[in-house]
């Protein structure tokens, strides 16, 4: 199975994914890297690791259906199976969306449906859960669909918040388990205890 990654900045979910196919945990091939930022430490990560990268943004294709097509072009060059938005702060085109239909994962640091959506990303996502007053917060990966945060929840596991947490100590605590458990759900994919829903026509069989 080829994977794909979209990450805007730091990327250090895509590496633990690279990681994890490195020591052979995971059998999946990571295959290409694409963000809109030219400068993401992701993409560093992307080609030390040997992927293909790709910057796909506004200013190099003003017009968004052109940008959804050579981002479409881009996955089917590389001969993507299964695509893993991981901090990707954009939302993905319709021709890509209906290319992949249930085969891109978004990873989202808290417990969807609540705390997500546009805007909810980062520590934004940590301060709202704390002005809440929660106890737990988790991680949800989801199918991603034309809107943010919004497709249907594959996986989620509960992190403690505890009392006195500052947005970056929960941060960091949620994003350690961000790392074990997106492998954890790879895994579970690739074994076929986790089933994905049916692909769309243009991926059947896979
Ligand atoms: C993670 O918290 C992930 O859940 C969210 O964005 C953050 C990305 O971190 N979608 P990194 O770029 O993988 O380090």
């Amino acid at each position: 199975m080829n994977l794909a990654f979209f990450a805007s900045h730091r990327g250090s979910n895509m590496q633990a994914v690279l990681d994890a196919c490195r020591e052979t945990r995971l059998t999946m091939r990571p295959v290409l890297a694409v963000s809109n930022n030219r400068k993401s430490e992701a993409l560093v990560r992307a080609r030390e690791a040997g992927l293909a990268t790709r910057v796909f943004n506004a200013t190099i294709e003003p017009d968004p259906l052109a940008l959804d097509q050579a981002m479409l072009d881009a996955l089917l060059e590389e001969e993507v199976d299964l695509v893993i938005l991981a901090g990707y702060l954009k939302c993905l085109g319709p021709k890509v969306v209906g290319h992949f239909r249930n085969r891109i994962l978004n990873i989202h640091p808290a417990l969807l449906p609540q705390y997500g959506g546009q805007g909810m990303f980062g520590r934004h996502v940590h301060e709202a859960v704390i002005a809440a007053g929660e106890t737990t917060t988790g991680v949800t990966i989801h199918l991603v669909d034309e809107e943010y945060d919004h497709g249907a929840t594959i996986a989620r596991t509960l992190v403690p918040v505890h009392p006195g947490d500052t947005a970056g100590m929960l941060a960091e605590r949620v994003l350690q388990r961000e790392h074990e458990f997106l492998v954890e759900v790879l895994e579970e994919i690739q074994s076929g205890k986790l089933l994905l829903p049916p692909a769309g026509p243009a991926l059947a069989g896979i």
